[in-house]
């Protein structure tokens, strides 16, 4: 069936500024790294590609690796844009990032320029793009200077295959470093994609400061702790979860008494604001105004309908925050 996209497609959706950039970001983006694999049902990575466009999220994640297979959530995600959305490039912010290991040998995984400029091309190409707008590295790489791995982002800009460039999983003094270095080269890190949720807090002890001082957008991943931060392991672990999936990456271990005790409570909160416990989640990160966007995945489109009306209620009152960080405590 052919998709047309719906005309009322921005009238909803927040767009935050990135950092001090031109360029900005819907408040909440689609990540593709679960659920649009090889492994997955193409009909509904579409449906969930089709309705979040609807919704106005104009950005989607990626990276060389997701899948599983690696690679072919790039690969599925190239057969929706030909298919559906070759008129809308100019209206997508489309990343993707290299870091992990993506292919045998020396070269296929870290951080130096052969890795980082070969995935790229890879990724192109496995998408049917020229160009992605925002280009990472995935992880720092502790054995190659940092210098040269960001000498990579520079090329690639230079290059044209990325508009802007980012990182991701940098610590505070690794992002300050970074960010000079790119600008010696007259060049700029965009944004930062750090792990951050109710659950993670620990871009809160010094990162989100670098990141308003340097004008770098920050991107949090993982703001639902892969789906903990919802009510769904309230009464066990439900066979269609990630937890319940082979290839999830989220281990049942971690859904603990401890943090089922937390979660519990953090869903009565969230009752008291008329939200589901993913809506709250997601407003709870969006309340940093250094944060440009939630970076969340989803399995279905319901939950995609669901988590952009957390857009409805962003304000916390002083008390309801003091709650949650008892709880969190
Ligand atoms: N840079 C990095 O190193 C890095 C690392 C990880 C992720 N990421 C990026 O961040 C994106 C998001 O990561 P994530 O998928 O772990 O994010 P998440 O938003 O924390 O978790 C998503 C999962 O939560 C569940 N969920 C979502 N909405 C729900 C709702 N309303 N009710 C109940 N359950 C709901 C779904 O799991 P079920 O399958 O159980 O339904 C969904 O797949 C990735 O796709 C990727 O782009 C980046």
């Amino acid at each position: 069936m052919s998709y047309k996209a719906a005309e009322n497609r921005y009238k909803t959706m927040i767009y935050n500024r990135c950092g001090s950039s031109g360029l900005k970001l819907p408040a909440i983006s689609l990540g593709l790294w679960h659920n649009f694999g090889d492994v997955d049902d193409l009909s509904n990575c579409r449906s969930m590609i089709h309705r979040a466009f609807d919704l106005g999220i104009t950005h989607f994640d990626l990276a060389n690796n997701y899948g599983p297979p690696p690679g072919s959530a790039e690969s599925n995600f190239g057969k929706i844009l030909k298919s559906d959305l070759k008129g809308h490039r100019d209206e997508l912010v489309i990343s993707s990032k290299a870091g992990y290991l993506m292919w045998p040998g020396p070269y296929g995984d870290w951080g130096s320029k052969k890795y980082l400029v070969s995935s790229l091309d890879q990724s192109l190409e496995r998408m049917g793009l020229d160009y992605v707008d925002i280009f990472y590295s995935h992880r720092p790489d502790p054995e190659t200077p940092i210098e040269e791995t960001m000498g990579a982002l520079d090329h690639i800009l230079k290059q044209g295959k990325a508009l802007y460039v980012g990182i991701s999983n940098y610590s505070a003094e690794q992002t300050r470093t970074a960010c000079a270095i790119l600008k010696e080269f007259g060049s700029r890190c965009l944004i930062h994609q750090p792990n951050y949720s109710m659950l993670n807090r620990w871009i809160e002890d010094g990162l989100l400061d670098v990141l308003g001082d340097e004008g770098v957008g920050c991107i949090p991943f993982c703001p639902l702790a892969q789906g903990m931060l919802t009510d769904k392991y309230l009464k066990g672990i439900p066979k269609d979860s990630r937890a319940a999936k082979p290839h999830g990456f989220l281990q049942k271990d971690r859904i603990t008494e401890e943090v089922l005790k937390k979660i519990d409570s953090l869903n009565r909160v969230a009752g008291e604001r008329n939200q589901s416990l993913a809506q709250m989640s997601i407003a709870w990160i969006l309340r940093d105004r250094r944060v440009t966007s939630a970076l969340i995945g989803t399995s279905r489109v319901e939950q995609i309908e669901q988590n952009v009306k957390a857009l409805d209620n962003l304000e916390f009152s002083e008390e309801e925050l003091k709650k949650i960080d008892e709880i969190l405590k």
